[in-house]
């Protein structure tokens, strides 16, 4: 019987996680099933208990239950806990349930793969949510110099940099406030889907900066086409999906897939 494993989300029908993680078992030869499962979104927890109860062995975890798999994990990553959420559910060998998040260092490794400047880097991120809670620390750890979260609530921004003030050179403000130029733009917000662009001064890049968007989709979002005209290097979320599922993969099967074949593929489909 081969080891099963999930993704829980709602919705979760567009989820490319299964995909991503078929690949990846046939090409590390690795015997797993991987399904999307839509848990009610009042009752992650059991959801979850009945994937167990049923052979399951792990998990990734999207939208809305990130926070849930947090709370619910009995051991937590240093990682999970900083970000407080949690992307990928284990059942460990002594029974006990590890909880971890990929999501960051799957930006930094697509970042990497895209040759951006990261060591000593001015890095401004826009947006104060979830996404952008679990990228600080993994950007820091990277080497970059600074980091400017600016967010549409200021106080969001501020509140966030307060949780990271000691561990680096981290500020919040608000979009008015910015001023460049910074080498790495890295767009968190959920305003991409709406199709609207925080209100940003001109200059914000610095030199052969690159713009990257959290968020993919077959076109170029519209903060990507704002930074493309601005002179900036862009790169759209594509590619930390993967990145964060192949770190999950690593994690439950002790083999690390190779990412650049699926780049190629999942982008043609898009
Ligand atoms: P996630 O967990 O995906 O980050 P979230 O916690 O709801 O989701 O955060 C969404 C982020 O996008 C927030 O920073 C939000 O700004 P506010 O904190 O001011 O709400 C930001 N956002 C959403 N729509 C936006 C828009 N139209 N313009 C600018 N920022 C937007």
């Amino acid at each position: 019987m081969s080891d099963r494993y999930a993704v829980f989300g709602n919705p979760i029908g567009h989820s490319k996680s299964p995909r991503i993680h078929a690949a990846f078992a046939e090409q590390t030869g690795q015997a797993m099933r991987y399904e999307a499962i839509e848990a009610p979104v009042e009752d992650f927890a059991g959801a979850w208990q009945a994937f167990v109860a049923a052979g399951g062995r792990g998990a990734n975890v999207t939208v809305p239950f990130k926070q849930e798999a947090f709370a619910l994990a009995e051991v937590l990553s240093p990682r999970a806990r900083l970000a407080g959420a949690v992307n990928t559910l284990q059942v460990g060998d002594d029974g006990r349930l590890y909880g971890d998040t990929t999501d960051g260092v799957g930006l930094v490794r697509d970042l990497q793969a895209h040759a951006s400047p990261l060591a000593g880097a001015r890095v401004l991120i826009l947006g104060a949510g979830g996404a952008v809670r679990g990228v600080i620390e993994p950007l820091l750890e990277a080497g970059v110099g600074s980091v400017v979260i600016a967010n549409r609530t200021v106080a969001r921004a501020e509140a966030l940099a307060a949780l990271f003030a000691e561990r680096g050179d981290v500020r919040g403000c608000g979009f008015a406030e910015v001023s460049g130029p910074f080498e790495l733009v890295v767009n968190g917000t959920s305003a991409s889907l709406a199709g609207d662009l925080p209100p940003l001064p001109d200059d914000v890049f610095a030199d052969r900066a690159l713009a990257y968007d959290m968020m993919y989709a077959a076109e170029p979002t519209v903060f990507l086409r704002w930074a493309a005209e601005r002179g900036a290097r862009t790169v759209d979320g594509l590619g930390m999906l993967i990145e964060q599922a192949a770190e999950s993969f690593l994690l439950w099967r002790g083999v690390r897939p190779e990412t650049a074949p699926l780049r190629e593929a999942l982008r043609r489909e898009l």
